[in-house]
């Protein structure tokens, strides 16, 4: 199959990219119908035969380990290292309410955070006294090791970043940070909403303590769905902030010398039921992005579409890109000269062109995904261009 045949039957499954010019992954992934068809399949099966039968624990049980372990098969680790989640913060709350905090504790983050990491380590600084340092950098274009390692000491407890970041769409240097933080003992939780299903990620490799990804963006998800890794470190350290059945051993049902015993591995971090059409949808969206289009081919082709949306806008007069060129993979942010952020992204959805506008900074930001077509771009650039006129042509007769 050529790669043009390829992109128009992976098109094809996906109704929401040929609906609009989709340019908004970075919010919401659009879904490919094996997800909706494994989630109305579920979701009949729980209406005919009822929700509880003999086999549903065992149903449940299996469908809960073939997410692991299709994250685990993404990220490059063990199904045993995954939990379960229901999105993205979910994962950072695990990891960063997972430490016994003591008053001077210090946290390292940087200012490129999304509200899903700030929210969780602003929490516990104000409960449990915890210092945070944050790392300013910028639009991530610089020399991120080193404004991380200033900050860094032996009070350094814990350092939180994001692997692609959801303002610039830069790709932070998370290796290197990892090592820094491992001198001083502290773990390294890492902020995967962006990069996981956008950019190759193999925790293993990085050294990663923790990973938590979403499964609504660039994994073509449902909503409610996502996950988090756990290093052997991070599972030996971290304490359970939430539990119930599902995070305790079967012996744990009965207390054994007075305490419940959590389950060996990283599934001790679940808690409770699921909404099971979900975690089918989300199996089916990662078993056909691996089987059907293939994670290698996925991200080369984002890292090249990306890149070339970026080249394309930084030629129009008057916008400015401000993603890092030579540290990006599908996300862009660019602002337009005299032309408010908001109602650019208006103007662009009336002309069918689905992007977004971020406040730190305030632009305009798309999302390049696989199942785009070059010509999405060229619909953009089309659309910008009779936009900014429009937004000039309104500011003029005021
Ligand atoms: C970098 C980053 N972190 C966290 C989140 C929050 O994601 P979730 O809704 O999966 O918790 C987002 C969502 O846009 C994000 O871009």
């Amino acid at each position: 199959m050529s790669e043009q045949e390829k992109v128009r039957a992976i098109r094809s499954a996906m109704p929401a990219v040929t609906e609009h010019v989709y340019l908004n992954t970075g919010t919401f992934g659009p879904l490919p119908r094996v997800v909706t068809d494994a989630m109305r399949t579920e979701s009949e099966r729980e209406l005919i035969d009822g929700r509880i039968t003999t086999t549903s624990y065992e149903r449940a049980t299996q469908l809960k380990q073939l997410a692991r372990e299709e994250v685990a098969q993404l990220l490059h680790c063990r199904p045993e290292q995954i939990a379960l989640t229901r999105h993205t913060t979910d994962g950072i709350n695990l990891a960063v309410m997972g430490r016994n905090w003591q008053p001077g504790d210090e946290i390292v983050t940087t200012d490129m955070e999304h509200p899903g990491a700030q929210g969780p380590i602003f929490n516990v600084a104000r409960r449990f006294g915890v210092v945070v340092r944050t790392a300013r950098l910028g639009t991530g274009a610089g020399d991120v090791v080193s404004a991380i390692a200033r900050l860094i000491n032996t009070r350094t407890r814990m350092v939180v970043l994001s692997h692609l970041t959801w303002n610039t769409g830069a790709i932070l240097p998370v290796a290197e940070v990892a090592e820094l933080a491992h001198r001083v003992g502290a773990l390294v939780v890492v902020d995967g909403a962006q990069s996981a299903g956008s950019i190759p990620v193999d925790v293993t490799a990085l050294g990663i303590d923790v990973y938590a990804i979403p499964g609504q963006k660039w994994l073509c998800g449902p909503e409610g769905t996502g996950a988090v890794y756990f290093s052997d470190d991070a599972l030996d350290q971290l304490y359970l902030t939430i539990v119930g059945y599902a995070s305790l051993a079967p012996s744990g049902l009965e207390p054994i010398g007075g305490y419940f015993v959590p389950k060996p591995t990283a599934e001790r971090f679940e808690v409770g039921g699921v909404h099971l059409p979900a975690l089918a949808g989300q199996v089916a969206a990662l078993r056909w992005l691996r089987e059907e289009v293939g994670y290698d081919w996925i991200f080369q082709r984002i890292s090249e579409l990306g890149r070339y949306a970026a080249q394309r806008l930084a030629t129009l007069d008057g916008v400015q890109v401000l993603t890092p060129l030579d540290r990006m993979a599908g996300l862009i942010s660019f602002t337009v000269r005299d032309c408010d952020p908001q109602k650019l992204v208006e103007a662009l959805a009336q002309r069918n062109v689905i992007v977004r506008w971020i406040t730190h900074p305030y632009c305009v930001r798309l999302s390049v995904g696989f199942y785009n077509a070059e010509e999405d771009i060229e619909r953009l650039v089309a659309a910008l261009t009779e936009a900014r006129g429009e937004l000039a042509g309104a500011r003029s007769a005021v």
